[in-house]
């Protein structure tokens, strides 16, 4: 996807150079560019996929609809948005995409087109193997253990009351999560801790995905509930294990991840250690995560050290740069903060 950079040489183009792009780039082998159209300031209007609120194209730019073939005959399809010259902050941004991928998030095109932005996204990449964690959850939910809001909220006032001033900075106390909650029940603290400690291989421990981070306690509703009942059993009973009666509370810690690492990971997961050609290429890539995310913060971490491992400890800072951003959530885009 950062390729693409490259091949049109990102600049801010005008009406003429946005109707020759189609010519000019497939002199590219790879790239298939389907269409470039300009689009003048307001003439799209999307939806804020967290607000609502109608999201206009606040500069005029050239929309380009393409596809990457890769692997005989798989393609990668994508969309490049070029503001016009005036607007352009010379800076070039790739967005990504959540839940089961395949699509291109055109909303977060938009806010950053809206900042002069030269945006980038493709239908590709998400990480489904961090969703193995949900089953930890699943198991713990049940009765005793099971962590609603409130209990949630709780668990992180806690966390930070005691650890916030570690990185020797004390916030506002007075942001601190509302909740009725005075103390936890010892099944609710089991499964906090297995949550915390995340999911093991059942046949040799190893880790399959680092745990929650200290912190993110009260984002983790949502695995307990609608990612859980909509994502991760649809994903495995349709896509992986081909059982529509698959019930989650079966899944299995060895066998079941290595199929989904086999079937599903090679369709939608962007966690190749190999960067060679990009970095070949003079690729830069900084990485943002927010340390309250709670779909895996640690996950990152572990990334950054295969990386290092898959170029033989080399320092990879030359091209790669990973920045933990505390206090904030899965959604970097918005810069949503825990608190
Ligand atoms: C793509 O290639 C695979 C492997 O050769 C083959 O099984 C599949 O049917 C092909 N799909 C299409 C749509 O041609
Ligand atoms: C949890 O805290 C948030 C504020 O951070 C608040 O909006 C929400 O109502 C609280 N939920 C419960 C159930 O206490
Ligand atoms: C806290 O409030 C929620 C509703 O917001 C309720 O379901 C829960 O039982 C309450 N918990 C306690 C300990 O009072
Ligand atoms: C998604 O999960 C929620 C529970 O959080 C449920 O109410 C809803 O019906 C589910 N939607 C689908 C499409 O299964
Ligand atoms: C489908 O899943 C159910 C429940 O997990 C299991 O009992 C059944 O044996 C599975 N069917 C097949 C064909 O594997
Ligand atoms: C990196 O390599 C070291 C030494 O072989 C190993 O202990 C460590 O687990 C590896 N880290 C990752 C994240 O693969």
């Amino acid at each position: 996807m950062v390729a693409l950079a490259a091949f049109f040489g990102v600049s801010a183009l005008a009406v003429d150079s946005c109707t020759n792009l189609p010519a000019l780039a497939n002199e590219v082998a790879e790239i298939n560019v389907i269409s470039a159209s300009w689009t003048s300031s307001n003439d799209l209007v999307l939806s804020d996929s967290s607000t609502g609120a109608a999201l206009p194209n606040q500069y005029a730019f050239c929309r380009v609809k393409g596809n990457i073939e890769y692997s005989g005959n798989k393609s990668l399809g994508f969309e490049l948005w070029l503001p016009e010259q005036d607007s352009y902050n010379e800076r070039y941004l790739v967005v990504g995409n959540g839940g089961l991928a395949g699509t291109i998030d055109t909303s977060a095109m938009m806010l950053n087109l809206n900042r002069g932005y030269a945006v980038t996204a493709g239908h590709s990449g998400h990480d489904v193997a961090l969703n193995v964690i949900i089953k930890i959850q699943a198991k713990y939910s049940q009765g005793d253990g099971y962590l609603g809001q409130s209990i949630l909220n709780f668990t992180t006032n806690a966390v930070l009351e005691e650890c916030d001033g570690i990185d020797g900075v004390v916030d506002d106390s007075s942001m601190a999560s509302s909740t009725n909650v005075t103390c936890l029940t010892q099944p609710q603290i089991n499964a906090i801790e297995a949550i915390y400690a995340g999911p093991t291989d059942s046949r040799n421990g190893d880790i399959i995905y680092p745990g929650c981070t200290l912190g993110s306690e009260k984002e983790w509703l949502m695995q307990e509930t609608s990612l859980y009942l909509n994502y991760t059993t649809p994903i495995l009973q349709n896509l992986v294990l081909n059982n529509l009666s698959f019930d989650i509370n079966q899944f299995d810690f060895g066998a079941d991840v290595d199929a989904v690492d086999a079937i599903a990971s090679p369709l939608i997961d962007g966690i190749s250690t190999d960067l060679s050609a990009f970095r070949k290429r003079g690729g830069k890539m900084i990485v943002a995560q927010g340390w309250a995310d709670p779909y895996g913060a640690l996950w990152s971490i572990m990334h950054l050290e295969q990386l290092q491992n898959a170029t033989a400890n080399e320092d990879v800072s030359d091209f790669f740069n990973l920045f933990m951003i505390p206090g904030m959530v899965n959604f970097a885009d918005t810069g949503r903060l825990a608190r």
